[in-house]
């Protein structure tokens, strides 16, 4: 019998990611024989480590927080969307041996917006909270969508406006810092930080949420996150957790690895989320 190829997910902390449970449905519906670890690195040892996995043996990984623009710098060579993006959550070793990497981000919460949840984003005002690695994967994509406005908003100011410069030729987008978003209320807000992590949440104001507002959070856990119990407070219309981009872009980066798509409905309903 062949041995199993190896993959894996490598982030800081990673302990919580449900990425192995993810991929091991995958491989098991669609008669894989793959084997996917957590690799939990601090960022001084991410490029050592990464390289070593892949001179080993390994085939794949996958990049969360907060590696995913030191790994877009890593890559021998990145798929347009992830250059355009500079940040990569999906690494691939070529049969050429050319580490190509990719960022499955964007078509994860797309596909979690529009076809699991059945959120309109075109002429819709969207914010999304957070500059680093996990906004600039999904920004191409929701300006596709042709949202009548896209505000990037950050803790640290500067890290938006440049991100938000690096996409305006696609559509209206802005980037600013917490206090400049403004006091009226968005169709759909997207919490792409890490504030979660350390159990806050972004230091905005309430007003951002009316009514109407569907709230999104990137972070996903069993319980409710900090950022959904918060937007619940303020009276959201729903605050959904980001289990469904998680299996969306996992389901992205499982396809370029083996060539065949696996079927996200099982995964979610086995998540309880569908
Ligand atoms: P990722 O790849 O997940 O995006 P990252 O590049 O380290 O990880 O970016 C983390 C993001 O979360 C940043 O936008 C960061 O804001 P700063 O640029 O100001 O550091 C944001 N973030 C982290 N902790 C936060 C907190 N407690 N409140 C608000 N934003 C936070």
């Amino acid at each position: 019998m062949n041995a199993p190829d190896q993959y894996g997910v490598v982030g800081h902390p990673i302990s919580h990611s449900w990425s192995p449970f993810i991929h091991g449905l995958f491989a098991k519906q669609t008669d894989q024989l793959i084997n996917y670890r957590l690799y939990d690195i601090a960022p001084e040892h991410f490029r050592a480590q990464v390289l070593e996995f892949f001179t080993r043996g390994g085939r794949g990984l996958n990049v969360t927080v907060p590696h995913k623009e030191a790994a877009a710098e890593l890559a021998n060579a990145l798929t347009e969307r992830a250059d355009r993006a500079g940040a990569v959550n999906t690494l691939i070793l070529n049969a050429d041996h050319v580490l190509l990497g990719d960022n499955t981000d964007g078509h994860g919460l797309v596909t979690d917006l529009r076809k699991n949840l059945g959120l309109n984003v075109t002429n819709e005002r969207l914010l999304i909270l957070g500059a680093g690695g996990a906004t600039r994967g999904v920004v191409e994509p929701l300006l596709a969508l042709n949202p009548s406005e896209l505000v990037i908003a950050n803790r640290t100011a500067d890290r938006a406006i440049n991100l938000a410069s690096l996409f305006s030729d696609l559509g209206p987008v802005r980037g600013c810092g917490f206090a400049e978003i403004g006091h009226e209320a968005f169709d759909i807000v997207i919490n792409a930080t890490a504030a979660g992590l350390s159990g806050s949440v972004p230091n905005i104001a309430g007003s951002v949420i009316g009514r109407h507002t569907v709230c999104y959070d990137m972070s996903y856990s069993r319980s409710a996150t900090p950022f959904v119990t918060w937007a619940v407070e303020q009276g959201c219309a729903h605050a959904h957790k980001g289990w469904g981009m998680l299996v969306e872009q996992a389901a992205e980066s499982f396809t370029l690895w083996r060539g065949v798509r696996p079927d996200t409905g099982p995964v979610l309903a086995a998540l309880g989320i569908k």
